[in-house]
């Protein structure tokens, strides 16, 4: 039975009273050929559409809210559409990251500032589905999250080809001469064959796959296709159930538990999922109230091991899992270690949504005793390199370079690396140590993805593919190779990174879970008394606050002054 009564509406603020403000509500939806009893009384829900012309994963996106309109009507609700930051992944510069924020706090107060109810969030894109989860937990009015969903099977002659894996893998090629421009123009074409997001296991995967686990899709929604028929029914039956869950007042705060977040930290790590995740998850959580640190990470990787077969880490896509089973299927592989008693957004638990789950093909979604791959999908390191830690995915590394020792080679940004990486007078070789920093959450702006570093072409041509590359950056989901990422603090803020010196002897012991420098305590602390920070770039605008109030990579880069607080009051509405 509902809880709420029409009269207990939030929108009933706007349009209930006998004021002079509520009559301009009530005249000015009437203005856009509304009736009365369309909009009074019963749950206006909105639709946060990050749909845009250049964010190709969302192209779909118009279409699908037309779908979710359909539900919230069918339901007895009225749907209205908001347009958001759309933050397609691979136009925005420098990152996308720079722009997670701003789109939270856009989601927050978009929802503050009008008279809704309750709200369907579509997105997917990387940025984008944490954005909006984390404004919508701020706002705290019951959400569900609709996923833009994986595009199709990219493929290439006779190979499966993957969004961003294969752009890496076959650049590499390319710059080595075993690919000609001709195969590239080619690949251009057909490797991102579909409107969704990358269907290998990126961040997008990856995030719209925690938010399921976490309860706030309808369960298994994350793996549904873009371009599936069973896309938009899903979006429908969205756009219904949130008018349902605006009469009972599910709110995130009572989906969200510590259960739910040890859900999506163990789908996380069988997934083999984005090391994006150690940032956006610990955001969402924060927002939330719930204590998560990168040492949860940790733990759970050693203790689950990577189940689903799908790139960088394994050799199949994201539609290949849908058919497989999808999220759901995968759950069944792990219900001794999750909370089958976590709430999702249908009110009921995540026991309910496993009754009728299962794996449907065993090579791409593994069992326990076959897993793709013992190495973790993710390992948190600390050391003198990294004292509030540093991340790196072993399953997506080579594993004769997990323990390694070499000589830096120091680069300061990337416009340094880019002029000196292919210069013959570089004395580098494969066992040298690329460091790339002053590119964190404070010094580039953004922390950009910029971790998995370009070997230098002369060792590409070599027949090289694989090199430690250490940076306080980020890594898209989609790339590999042996990369220590997120190092904290960052060089920028004066962290250990910024004193360490082109020629230094870098040890990293990932079994052992360190990183250091070979640098006494002595000559570390005479070069932090010599060190002075860099000047910050911008001395305007939302840059400008970005860079005064983003947090380190071990704490989310949410910004200080949202990831705690007071609740804020409801508008005044005289
Ligand atoms: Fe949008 Fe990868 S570029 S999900």
């Amino acid at each position: 039975m509902p809880t709420r009564r029409p009269e207990d509406l939030r929108s009933a603020r706007w349009y209930s009273a006998d004021s002079m403000r509520a009559f301009a509500h009530r005249q000015r939806m009437q203005q856009m050929g509304l009736r009365r009893e369309e909009f009074m009384g019963r749950p206006v829900i909105a639709i946060l559409n990050t749909w845009s012309d250049l964010s190709p994963c969302h192209a779909h996106l118009r279409e699908r809210a037309e779908a979710v309109k359909r539900g919230v009507l069918r339901a007895g609700g009225l749907p209205v559409e908001l347009p958001a930051l759309s933050l397609g992944e691979v136009m925005v510069k420098p990152t996308t990251m720079l722009y997670r924020n701003l789109l939270a706090m856009e989601a927050e107060e978009l929802l503050r500032q009008h008279p809704i109810d309750g709200a369907v969030l579509l997105g997917g894109c990387d940025k984008t589905g944490p954005g909006l989860v984390m404004g919508a937990i701020s706002m705290g009015l019951p959400v569900i999250f609709c996923p833009a969903g994986p595009m199709l099977n990219g493929r290439w002659r006779e190979t499966k080809v993957g969004a961003g894996t294969h752009t890496r893998k076959y650049w590499d090629e390319y710059r080595a001469g075993h690919v000609s421009e001709r195969d590239m123009i080619e690949l251009e074409g057909v490797s991102t064959r579909s409107p969704g997001t990358c269907n290998t296991m990126g961040t997008a995967s990856t995030m719209t796959s925690i938010i399921d686990a976490l309860g706030l899709t309808l369960p298994g929604a994350s793996s549904i296709p873009a371009m599936d028929a069973a896309h938009p029914r899903m979006a429908s039956a969205c756009g219904e159930r949130i008018v349902e869950m605006v009469w009972d007042d599910l709110t995130p705060s009572r989906i969200l538990s510590a259960g739910s977040l040890r859900n999506a930290l163990h789908i996380d790590v069988a997934l083999g999922g984005s090391t994006n995740a150690a940032v956006h998850l610990i955001a969402m959580a924060r927002r939330a109230g719930l204590a998560i640190a990168l040492a949860d990470f940790d733990a759970v990787g050693r203790r689950t091991p990577v189940l689903a077969n799908i790139f960088p880490a394994g050799d199949a896509l994201m539609e290949d899992f849908f058919f497989a089973g999808g999220l759901l299927g995968l759950m069944t592989r792990l219900t001794d270690r999750l909370d089958l008693d976590a709430r999702n957004v249908t009110g009921g638990t995540l026991r309910d949504a496993l009754a009728h789950a299962r794996v449907d093909d065993d090579q791409v979604i593994r069992r326990l005793d076959h897993p793709v791959t013992t190495a973790p999908a993710i390992a948190v390191l600390t050391g003198n390199l990294a004292p509030d830690g540093a991340v790196i995915k072993p399953s997506a590394a080579t594993p004769e370079l997990l323990t390694h020792r070499g000589r830096a080679i120091v680069f300061d940004g990337h416009a340094d690396f880019n002029r000196r990486i292919d210069d013959p007078s570089l004395a580098i070789d494969e066992t040298c140590v690329l460091v790339l920093r002053g590119v964190g959450p404070v010094g580039a702006p953004g922390m950009p993805e910029w971790g998995a570093l370009a070997l230098p072409r002369a060792l590409v041509e070599k027949g090289v593919r694989d090199m430690v590359r250490i940076s306080d950056a980020r890594m898209s989901g989609t790339h590999y190779g042996t990369c220590v990422l997120h190092v904290a603090p960052e060089a920028q803020v004066g962290g250990p990174l910024a004193l360490l010196r082109t020629g230094d002897e870098i040890v990293l012991d990932v079994p052992k879970r360190r990183l250091d420098m070979v640098v006494s305590d002595a000559e570390l602390a005479r070069r932090k008394a010599a060190w002075t920070p860099p000047p910050p770039r911008y001395g305007r605008g939302y840059t400008s606050m970005f860079q005064r109030h983003v947090t380190q990579a071990d704490r989310g880069c949410d910004f200080d002054f949202l990831e705690a607080g007071p609740p804020t009051p409801e508008p005044d509405i005289f």
